[in-house]
């Protein structure tokens, strides 16, 4: 099939992209390079053998969409182009809402005029805000976000389940957990642009000696050692889970909802000390206050995937953190 990958260029996307250019699918990129690197795709070419098709540009310019639409026969959507920082949002607000939401209904509304039906979207657990148990379930209450980012993400499923209803798209959305990792041939991985906001970015800066010290947000959580709780899921089996969902939409219309983590949780101290363990090195770390929006754990429940779109996630936190330090190892500044 023939794919179009909004975003294909940043972490999860060229993670997504490597597979699919795997299993012999077609794909064409758009992306602004607005939190990732052209470098991305000169690295997906060497892994792959194949040339990439890219264009560069904003994903929700209407001019942009409708030559791609018109020069190509697009078979299906995969969107994960949009910004995706808590902490940013609260302050762009406007930013975030007009980049994630407008530019979403601008891409869904080409997609309609040239009868493209099969969309995946990259959603986040945190539509789910502060859950009342886990493991999470697709059905447990969302919309109770804490931030802009997470409430774009909820807008969004919303606009796409009433575009189920109308029977106007197929569609997947995928409620990630915690990605991190890197492909193991340590040539792609995960590269924000200035100090990260994330907890493997951040720790492995600490353990390149970039950064002097991991500030852990709170050990004062209801936990087993005081410190949140996540459910960590290798970027690997992430891709994996688009690949399934794409092989899924073959078969099924209408709207579907995935999580897609283990299942297990870990806290922050017990990430610190696997990474420690595995690599002899010790990451500085010291308490600081909880950071506004965070909530104490979240891990999934991923039933659901597991049984309709046939998929497990395989790796475990070692694999996570030996991959993405062999990934920081050989790219220490990312791709800038
Ligand atoms: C994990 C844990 C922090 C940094 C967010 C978004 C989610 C997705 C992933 C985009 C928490 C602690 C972190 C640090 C720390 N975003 N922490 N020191 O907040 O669970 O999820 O990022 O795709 O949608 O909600 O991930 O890695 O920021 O935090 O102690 O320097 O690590 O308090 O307990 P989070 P995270």
């Amino acid at each position: 099939m023939k794919i179009l990958v909004t975003g294909g260029a940043g972490y999860i996307g060229s993670h997504v992209v490597l597979e699919l250019l795997a299993q012999g699918h077609e794909v064409i990129i758009i992306d602004n390079f607005s939190n990732s690197s052209e470098i991305a795709l000169k690295h997906i070419e060497k892994l792959s053998e194949k040339s990439i098709n890219y264009i560069y540009g904003d994903y929700g310019d209407e001019n942009l969409l409708s030559n791609i639409f018109n020069c190509n026969k697009i078979d299906a959507v995969m969107h994960f182009a949009g910004f995706k920082s808590v902490s940013e949002s609260q302050t762009k607000v406007l930013n975030y809402y007009l980049n994630n939401v407008a530019s979403t209904l601008t891409l869904l509304h080409k997609m309609k005029l040239h009868n493209v039906r099969r969309f995946i979207f990259s959603s986040s657990a945190t539509v789910y805000g502060i859950p009342k148990r886990v493991p999470i379930s697709e059905t447990a209450e969302v919309g109770g976000t804490t931030n802009p980012y997470g409430t774009s993400k909820y807008i969004i499923e919303q606009i796409l389940n009433d575009l189920g209803q109308a029977n106007d798209f197929d569609i997947v959305i995928l409620r990630y957990f915690n990605p991190v990792g890197a492909h193991p041939s340590g040539l792609i991985g995960e590269s924000p642009k200035g100090a990260p906001n994330n907890l493997v970015p951040y720790l492995l800066d600490v353990a390149a000696g970039i950064r002097d010290q991991l500030y852990i947000y709170g050990n004062d959580y209801p936990t087993r050692d005081g410190t949140g709780v996540r459910d960590f899921i290798h970027i690997m089996d992430l891709a994996a889970g688009h690949v399934r969902s794409l092989d899924f939409l073959q078969t099924n219309t209408g709207v579907h909802c995935f999580n897609l983590g283990t299942g297990k949780g870990y806290s922050v101290l017990e990430l610190i000390t696997t990474f420690e363990k595995l690599t002899n090195i010790k990451i500085a770390h010291s308490y600081t206050e909880r950071r506004p929006g965070d909530i104490a754990e979240c891990w999934a429940d991923p039933t659901n995937a597991n049984r309709l779109l046939k998929w497990t996630a395989e790796k475990t936190l070692q694999d996570m953190l030996n991959d993405a330090w062999r990934w920081k190892n050989n790219f220490p500044n990312g791709y800038f």
